[in-house]
């Protein structure tokens, strides 16, 4: 059986990293997250969307994986597990998922904005969130930038096909953690329909998913997904 996890910011919600689209308190409770991942936004003030990245790659460093990516890497020792996020955090592969294709890229990886060359130098140190910090500069006279895919940008070929291939070749598809409103990633789910897939929605928020999803379950992923492949009977029918 092959098993696809489409997931969001909300299966790291658990595990303490704010969502997008949640509310954020203090320094950035301001911040459009339209704007902060943007091309124009780095183009604009490349030390304020530097500032936000960084706080959060450091961020990584204090979250743990929660009960919602550790039943999904369990899932691979009853089924093909293939995981589609959205997220740029690497707490599916800290859970110990082995398939993790990332749709909008890492804050692991760094590149430099005018050569693209990987850049693997130091990175600032950042004890709390400051709202602006000089991004490093690379050889060739460009800024180091997060390798994430910000509005406006195109998504890694390498991790789109294959989260084309896992969505259209599953058995069922399980999106978990995410508002489905920023496309291509949001158009996965109504691929897998479209060829009669059934796809289970996890997330306490309804979203324009919820209607069109074969199951739609209000609940969160650190409740919902440790029992979900025993519910699938009375869930699927
Ligand atoms: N369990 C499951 N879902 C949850 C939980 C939880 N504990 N907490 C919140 N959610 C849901 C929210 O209801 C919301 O629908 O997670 C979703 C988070 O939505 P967003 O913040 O929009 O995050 P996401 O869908 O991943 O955003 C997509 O937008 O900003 C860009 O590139 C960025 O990858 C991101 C993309």
């Amino acid at each position: 059986m092959q098993l696809t996890v489409l997931s969001g910011a909300g299966i790291s919600a658990e595990s303490g990293v704010p969502t997008f689209r949640d509310v954020e308190t203090g320094l950035w409770a301001k911040v459009d997250p339209y704007e902060i991942s943007s091309a124009e936004g780095w183009r604009d003030h490349p030390e304020k969307v530097w500032a936000w990245y960084l706080w959060r790659h450091y961020l990584m460093q204090n979250v743990e994986p929660n009960n919602g990516h550790r039943a999904v890497a369990a899932w691979q020792d009853y089924a093909e597990v293939h995981v589609v996020t959205q997220n740029v955090d690497d707490l599916h592969e800290r859970a110990g998922s082995r398939r993790v294709y990332h749709v909008h890229g890492s804050l692991f990886q760094f590149r430099c904005d005018r050569c693209e060359g990987e850049y693997r130098g130091e990175l600032p140190a950042m004890p709390e969130p400051v709202e602006a910090v000089s991004p490093p500069e690379c050889e060739c006279g460009g800024l180091v930038r997060p390798n994430v895919v910000w509005f406006g940008e195109a998504l890694p070929d390498d991790a789109w096909q294959k989260s084309v291939d896992a969505v259209t070749h599953a058995d069922l598809v399980v999106v978990v953690g995410t508002s489905s409103i920023v496309y291509p990633a949001a158009g996965l789910p109504e691929l897998a329909l479209a060829q009669g897939i059934p796809v289970i929605e996890v997330n306490p928020e309804r979203t324009p998913l919820s209607d069109a999803a074969t199951v739609s379950m209000r609940e969160t992923a650190a409740g919902a997904l440790p029992g979900l492949l025993q519910r699938l009977p009375s869930l699927l029918g």
